[in-house]
């Protein structure tokens, strides 16, 4: 690349994009930028021009030119909530998740999340590297361009930071944009079970400090779920966190409504995650306290549980954002090209809204919305050429990879 100015792609047959460096709601969730017959310039991997028609022939010579050959472009994707680093698959759960056993049974008798915690302490922190590189290519070649990231299968300080140096590496290493996210408080590890204050000592004690201190986290989580954290600890934890400055998310209304979102909206937390089983107080908490809610379709499918409430989200005027989740327990699968049919099939979505909650409110979701999200002047030049005219298409066609050529901070990927 380096003979070359910077990046052109040209013959945009349509560019469509939100606009702003903050989430979006309402009715401006619906709201995009469409522009036809587009070209996009961009420099050191910042967008520097957008265009009609072609941009002039004596500037073209200095870029690297991509021809979108009349395709949509838009923002690269953003995956707001991955649990990315992780040992091993959980493929026997399908056949008791069918057979009827539900994922809180599984965790509680030692499986689930704590099977994954026992393969992910027995493994090198090499191999945690590869594994997750290995996801972020997929993901990449399927148009996520940045991602945020969960720990939460160390349960100790040693696993979990092993966890997040492998996003730190990541980070350095893979094109990716990763943002991690220190979730010690996923579940009880076995060694405290019984003592389930001692482990929240050690992770308010800790991990989080530590955590924090080798700038290793910049957000922290909380499993809140009947079974797993309550409200008070989940508090206790969060603001814990807040207090060593990593922003708050939180696994609320998974299962059921306990007060996970109604504790996100007290506490100013940056998004709640799943809100599947949501009550209408958490919608007005989340609204109140200006939080994110980020849905999980991938989820509800893979647990067969109901399709969390984004119609009215929405119309109460809550920002929207949408994201894989991708695990080996809950949802194994990482294709935000999937989340986007099911965002569009089952939560009745529209695509505009759709492609909102999964590039600049995904971005704000996990802080990133000043730098991606959007294609605007002066934002990282990460875009997706799909095989598609307009976003209907691309909303409404599923199973195959439709992300023809990414770009990332203006180079080519694929
Ligand atoms: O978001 N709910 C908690 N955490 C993940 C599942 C993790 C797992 O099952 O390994 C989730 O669904
Ligand atoms: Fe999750």
């Amino acid at each position: 690349m380096s003979e070359f100015h910077g990046t052109a792609i040209v013959n945009i047959g349509l560019l469509a994009t939100p606009e702003g460096d903050r989430a979006r709601s309402g009715k401006a969730q619906d709201e995009l930028k469409k522009q036809r017959n587009a070209y996009l310039l961009s420099e050191n991997g910042v967008i520097t021009g957008i265009g009609t028609g072609m941009p002039p022939q004596k500037l073209l010579s200095k870029y690297l030119v991509i021809d979108a050959m009349g395709s949509l472009v838009t923002p690269g994707l953003v995956d707001a909530h991955t649990h990315l680093v992780f040992a091993g698959w959980r493929a026997n759960e399908l056949r008791l998740k069918t057979a009827g056993k539900s994922y809180l049974d599984i965790l509680a008798s030692g499986g689930g999340i704590l099977s994954t915690v026992k393969d992910t302490r027995a493994a090198e922190e090499s191999d945690l590297f590869d594994k997750a590189k290995e996801a972020l290519d997929n993901m990449l070649a399927l148009g996520t361009t940045a991602c945020e990231a969960k720990s939460g299968y160390g349960l100790n300080l040693k696993d979990e930071l092993k966890q997040l140096r492998v996003m730190k590496r990541l980070n350095e290493e893979h094109p990716a944009d990763i943002v991690p996210t220190l979730m010690a408080a996923h579940a009880i590890p076995p060694e405290f079970a019984g003592n389930r204050r001692g482990y929240i000592d050690l992770i308010v004690n800790e991990i989080i400090p530590s955590a924090a201190q080798e700038g290793l986290a910049e957000f922290c989580d909380v499993f809140c779920e009947e079974g797993v954290f309550t409200v008070d600890e989940s508090e206790e934890i969060l603001l814990a966190g807040q207090r060593a400055g990593l922003m708050s998310k939180i696994h609320a209304d998974e299962i059921r409504a306990i007060g996970g979102s109604e504790l996100a909206g007290k506490i100013g937390a940056v998004s709640a995650e799943h809100l599947i089983a949501m009550k209408d107080s958490g919608i007005e908490a989340l609204k109140s306290g200006g939080s994110i809610a980020c849905l999980l379709p991938g989820t509800s499918l893979c647990l067969g549980k109901p399709y969390a409430r984004a119609r009215d989200l929405i119309a109460s005027g809550v920002p929207v954002a949408v994201a894989s989740d991708f695990n080996p327990g809950s949802c194994p699968g990482y294709s935000l090209q999937l989340c986007m049919n099911l965002a569009s099939w089952q939560y009745r979505m529209t695509p505009e809204e759709v492609l909102c909650a999964v590039t600049l409110n995904a971005a704000a979701a996990v802080n990133r919305a000043k730098s991606i999200g959007s294609l605007e002047i002066g934002k990282q030049a990460d875009a997706v050429i799909w095989d598609a005219e307009d976003l209907d298409f691309l909303c409404y066609r599923f199973g195959s990879n439709l992300a023809r050529i990414i770009i990332k901070k203006g180079s080519l990927i694929k």
